[in-house]
This record gives C-alpha cells, structure tokens and sequence, in this order.
C-alpha cells in the first residue's frame, strides 16, 4: 500500500472497518431455539405462509447480503411442526435491469387448485404468489404475480405484470384468498398514507376488479400495512361466521403494532361490527409486526406467524426472528366478538413427545411475598422455556413470574401482575433498574390470571387468560442470566398450576 493510500484508509475508511467488526460480533446467546431466524443476515416481515401437503412454508423478507434492511427478495423455510425450520434458497431474487430496480416487497401464497390462472403445467396444481413490486426509481409500487410448478423453491414472474396498478409510490402487500361460494379470488391491499384497504376479485389471478375500500377507521394514527382478510367462527359456532381483518398501523403512541376489525363481508364490501372510532389491538408490545394468516390450512384452521421487529437492537450474523406461530381465534365478550390468540395447537404433539427430564409440573403452591425460584436446583436454566402458570390472586398486590435472572448483576425480567391496576407488564431490569417496561390492561377471568410466557433466548411472548390479550417484547440477557422463579409483593398468592418445557434440546 503506498503512503497516500495508507493515509486515506487510516483517515477515511479505517473508523468504518472498525464499526463494521463491533457490530460484527456473534451473538449466539440470543438466537432462539424454537422460533424462526434466518441462517444469517436481515429479515423482516413473514411473506406467502402457506401449507402444502404436510409442511408449512415460510417466505420472508429477505436481504441476501447484509445483516440491514435492502434488496428485498423472498427468503426461503419450511417446517413440519412450525418450531423447526430447514433453510432453502432464495424463492424470488430481486429484479434488476437497467432502468428499473424491482424489489420483492410483501405479499402472499395461493394454491389455485383448479389452475384457474393457467400458470399450472402437467395437471398440477400451481402455487402462486401475489406480492407487491417496489420501484425505487420509478417511486412506485404495484402487484406482480409469479408462479411456482416445482413445490415452491422456485417461482417464475408472469409476464403481464403488473397485474394490480393504481400509479401510486405507496400501495403493498396483497393479501389474497379464494371464496368459494362466490367462486372468486379476493385481495385485499394497502394504500398506507390513505390508511385505507382496497379489495379487488379476480377469477384467474391475473385480471382483477375494485370491489370497495375500507378506511379511515380505527387508529388511523401510523401507516397501513401488511392487511388480511380472514373468515372465521365466532366461539368455533359454524353458524357464526365473521370476518377479522387485521392490520399493521399503529398502537401505543410511540410504538408500531397491529390492529384489528371484526366484521362481515359479503364478498363485495366490508362491514365493520363496532363503530368507527373504536380500537382494537393485536399485542400490545412494540415489536409485533406485520403479522399474516396461513393458507390453505387443513380442518379450517387460521394461524399467523408475526416478524418481531429489531429496531435498534444488534444481533449477528442474523438480524430480527418470527413469533411463534399463533391461532386465531373469535370469542363473545360482554364487550362484543373479540380476536383471542393461543400458540398453535398443533405445537402440543411436540411438548408432548418432550422426555420427562424436560417437564415440570406443580400444583397449589402458595407464595407469600417472597419469591420462590423453582429453578434453584439449577433445572431449566437455558432461557429457552415455555411456562404456563395460573394463579389465584391473593393478599399480593403484585406477583408473576421472572426470567432470566443474574442475582450477581441485578439483572432480570419482571412479568407481573399488579392487582389494583389491573395490569400486566413485562419490565426489563439491568443493574436493579428498570430499564423498559410494556404493559397491558386486563382483569382476572374467573378469579384468576393465566400466563402463557414463551421465552426464547431473546423474544418473551406473553399471552394472558388463554390468549384475552398478548404482550411481546424482546430482552437481551447477560450470558450468566438464566435463572427463573415465580414471585409474589406485598402479600399472597396461590400458583394453581406451573407447568414448564425445556426446549433447549430443540437446536
Ligand atoms: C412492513 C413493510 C411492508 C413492505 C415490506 C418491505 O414491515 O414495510 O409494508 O412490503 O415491509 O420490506
């Protein structure tokens, strides 16, 4: 190296090499086990969720090159019990020609059984996805289709495209499904600023007409994203069905998050159930996002899988990680049809085939204002746990549950219960201080407080009274963090029930 360049790369270059090393460092301890993270580099949102003959696959947005966001493209996973996934290449690459960058932003799968696009050869059955194409130079977006004939590693894009058009910078992530009794394909898609949905119907995936919007409602607060459009039975009644549209916009004022309407749909146009200014929210974290339902589940089943968003946080050599796979669900309330979220079900077989060394179950343990660490015996210590616990409230004022404890450090993860505030948070402790807190308001249902807390080295996915509500945030726990324990302030409280998993063996 001569001297100028030397001194051009000390001046220039070498604080930016330096930068790129620290961000560079491993960070295994926060990887999860059993939800989804890419082998390496960025992902953010889950695209085209659906189930092909015994596996779920997962496409995600995707960068190839780096560990930030940038050219977008589809990445590739599937799984056979939705906890562990097996790495593919890229679907669908970016698109770059002379004049135009085309990334792959999001959107969705269909199985067109009855090939009713024609994309389909040798009789089969093609999977097509319908995703949004991003022109950054163009300062446009639009719906492009492409279609896969090999079982969906490879998709091909279709040469009329795009197929959904309305000459705006902002307008993503078709959402699409087929409704049998009209005999149609219907999308339903964003226009973000407008905070508005349109949908369209097609009967060949290629062709489609504006039905109706829907808009304006809501929290209107933030950008609309990422929508779906879901048919599903109130209490699982087949005589009441509904319609759950759910939408990434905002939340708590600060924060991004998912809201949700519930309504009917005629096949033509949306009709809200609630008033137009009424709120109703998905998870009550900042970093649930973006979340879709499954395609082309067996038994009519409706699961969505969410992108827990990063912000700041560095994690290497991959960067953000889905949520576990959650149902959906529509329940009568006193306070109308309400959307409840469970952990999958058909994640049970997999607790279940779990050996006896990685369960633990107690009952009718009374606690009084002390906390009692189940975890003294060293069992368990791998932040890799799924807890169920139910309490009665007592005298306490405050109890729950911690996690990833350091006593040395003063480090942990408070999920408590504060009785008078009817109010469930989660505070992230560092050095004895809380260093942040997400909270939610909820009540005792029956008398009692259940706490479904899946924690996963770095995610804590909170559901409380089987599912009434759901809190997700993400911590970043010191390596010697991983002790564990349930608590109770200021009086007594009953643990009816604590069960726990250890999934630790799962990687
Ligand atoms: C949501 C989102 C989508 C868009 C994609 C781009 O996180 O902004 O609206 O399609 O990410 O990566």
């Amino acid at each position: 190296m001569n001297k100028q360049l030397f001194t051009f790369w000390l001046i220039c270059l070498l604080p930016f090499t330096l930068l790129a090393q620290q961000q560079a460092v491993p960070t295994p301890q926060w990887r999860p086990v059993y939800h989804f993270t890419p082998a390496k580099n960025w992902t953010n949102d889950p695209n085209g969720l659906i189930y092909l003959d015994g596996v779920y696959h997962l496409y995600y947005q995707h960068n190839p090159y780096a560990n930030v966001w940038g050219h977008m493209s589809w990445g590739h996973a599937t799984s056979t019990d939705l906890l562990n996934w097996k790495h593919l290449p890229i679907a669908i690459p970016e698109i770059e020609t002379k004049d135009t960058t085309t990334w792959i932003f999001s959107g969705c799968a269909v199985l067109d059984k009855n090939n009713t696009s024609g994309f389909g050869s040798n009789g089969k059955a093609p999977l097509v996805a319908i995703y949004t194409a991003d022109q950054p130079k163009q300062q446009k977006e639009s719906q492009f289709v492409a279609f896969s004939n090999d079982g969906g590693l490879t998709f091909t894009n279709y040469a009329g495209n795009p197929v959904v058009d309305i000459h705006k910078k902002d307008f993503r992530d078709p959402s699409v499904i087929w409704m049998e009794e009209q005999q149609q394909w219907v999308m339903t898609v964003a226009v973000p600023q407008e905070h508005k949905l349109q949908f369209y119907s097609s009967k060949d995936l290629r062709k489609w007409d504006l039905l109706s919007e829907f808009g304006d409602q809501g929290d209107t607060r933030k950008i609309w994203e990422c929508p779906s459009l879901t048919p599903l039975y109130v209490d699982g009644d087949p005589s009441k069905k509904k319609w759950l549209i759910m939408i990434s916009s905002g939340n708590q004022d600060a924060a991004t998050g998912m809201q949700y309407f519930t309504g009917d749909f005629d096949g033509k146009t949306f009709k809200n159930d609630n008033p137009a200014e009424h709120q109703q929210f998905v998870d009550y974290g900042r970093t649930f996002y973006a979340a879709i339902p499954y395609n082309n589940l067996p038994d009519g089943k409706h699961t969505m899988l969410g992108w827990l968003m990063p912000f700041e946080t560095q994690t290497y050599p991959w960067r953000g990680q889905m949520s576990i796979a959650r149902d959906l669900l529509l329940k009568s309330t006193p306070e109308g049809v309400c959307l409840y979220q469970q952990p999958a079900s058909v994640l049970n077989a997999s607790l279940e085939k779990l050996p006896a060394s990685k369960k633990l179950v107690k009952q009718g343990v009374e606690i009084d204002s002390k906390e009692v660490s189940f975890s003294r015996g060293k069992q368990f210590n791998t932040n890799t746990n799924w807890i169920d616990v139910t309490f009665t409230p007592g005298t306490g004022e405050e109890f729950g549950l911690k996690i990833a404890q350091d006593g040395m450090l003063k480090e942990e993860t408070v999920i408590g219960y504060n009785k008078a505030r009817n109010e469930l948070y989660i505070a992230n402790v560092k050095g004895g201080k809380v260093a942040q807190t997400d909270k939610l308001s909820v009540k005792p249902s029956e008398g009692k407080i259940r706490l479904q807390v899946l924690f996963d080295k770095s995610s804590v996915e909170v559901f409380v009274n089987g599912g009434e509500r759901v809190l997700t945030t993400l911590v970043f726990p010191g390596e010697k963090a991983t002790g564990w324990g349930v608590f109770s302030k200021g009086g007594k409280v009953m643990v009816d029930t604590l069960k726990v998993w250890d999934l630790d063996n799962l990687r």
